[in-house]
């Protein structure tokens, strides 16, 4: 029987494939197999003889049907193992080109600068890029003969002799939607409205369409101090330094009183800009106290509210922030420009993860 065991452990170890070993399992366990005729000479035997071969010729059957059903499935992973081989993928390969487009800089200002005065508690208001005259301009304190009118280089929209609407323009500036948005959602407010504006200027530091980003907050307690510190707190946080220095210069805008412009202190040594440094001034928004008859159009009391109003070029901060000397390249579409100047699209400006990467 150790003669047996060994022959068939030894061979079934052995074995490489399947067809040999059904061919061993019907050598020894097999209906005439060899340990099946053994079991058969168990009848010759004494009783005594029979109670110790009978249960050893057992044990040594299933021990040779454990190691045949062992080696079976190995057999069969190794099977399996060589088949992933061969059909090996490699899923690390890019299935699509990556993507050529960037987000313009123009997007991810108005992102930084959302994310910025969403801090401070400013939500987002819209207006139209077509709007009547009276939004753009009489409920801003504009009226119709104001010098203000034809600084603007408006677009009017086309009219026939026979169309008596109220004129319509491009909007000059994003100033209307202080009055939609007082109309709709009253006393107290805090919102910004960032938007593209038209003007019919065309040189090196102007396009007929450029973008502003307007600033309106409302309530009964407000004064120029907060201001002051709201447009610090931005240009802080947008520059990304510790140190910038604004200069609030005493000026005149028809929809606020008083009303200031805003330089900040900057240095451009060897035509390279820097911000918080040297000797430079550089205008970057107007600004004042909500005028009472602006309050007053957008139906808000001006005896009981008052408010503050800011308003920036998009296209200016972008250029001072990132570098970008022709105002022009902005709307040029060159594919080149975009890659250079392009941000990742998954590069979403936060204050947490940082407004520019
Ligand atoms: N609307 C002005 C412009 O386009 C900018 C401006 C100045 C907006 C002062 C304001 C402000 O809200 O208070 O030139």
């Amino acid at each position: 029987m150790d003669e047996l065991r060994q022959k068939y452990l030894g061979a079934i170890s052995e074995v490489a494939d399947e067809a040999a070993l059904e061919y061993l399992r019907v050598q020894a366990v097999g209906k005439k197999g060899e340990i099946s005729l053994k079991m058969r000479e168990l009848g010759k035997m004494t009783p005594e003889e029979r109670q110790v071969a009978g249960p050893a010729l057992n044990a040594l059957k299933d021990e040779i049907n454990s190691a045949l059903a062992a080696k079976k499935a190995a057999l069969a992973d190794a099977a399996l193992d060589a088949r992933l081989r061969t059909e090996w993928l490699d899923v690390t390969l890019p299935g699509r080109a990556r993507p050529q487009g960037t987000i313009h800089p123009i997007s991810q200002v108005m992102e930084e600068v959302t994310a910025i005065f969403a801090d401070m508690g400013f939500s987002v208001a819209e207006g139209p890029q077509i709007d009547s005259d009276w939004y753009n301009f009489d409920a801003l304190n504009i009226p119709e003969h104001h010098p203000a009118r034809g600084e603007m280089d408006t677009f009017y929209m086309h009219r026939d002799e026979s169309d008596n609407r109220p004129p319509h323009v491009l909007r000059t500036h994003t100033s209307p939607v202080q009055i939609r948005t007082m109309e709709v959602q009253g006393a107290p407010l805090r919102v910004i409205a960032p938007g593209r504006v038209y003007r019919a200027d065309y040189d090196q530091t102007h396009t007929p369409m450029f973008n502003q980003v307007e600033g309106l907050a409302i309530d009964t307690d407000i004064s120029m101090a907060n201001l002051k510190w709201v447009l610090e707190e931005f240009v802080r946080a947008y520059f990304e330094v510790d140190t910038v220095e604004l200069r609030f210069r005493a000026s005149h805008f028809p929809f606020t009183e008083p009303s200031a412009e805003v330089d900040l202190r900057c240095s451009w040594e060897g035509g390279q800009l820097k911000v918080g440094e040297g000797d430079d001034w550089m205008e970057i928004l107007g600004s004042g106290m909500v005028h009472p008859k602006v309050l007053e159009a957008g139906k808000i009391d001006p005896a009981k509210y008052q408010g503050f109003a800011f308003g920036m070029g998009i296209d200016r901060i972008a250029m001072l922030k990132y570098g970008i000397p022709d105002l022009r390249a902005f709307f040029d579409s060159d594919l080149r420009w975009l890659r250079h100047y392009g941000f990742s699209a998954l590069d979403v400006p936060t204050l947490h993860q940082g407004l520019s990467r």
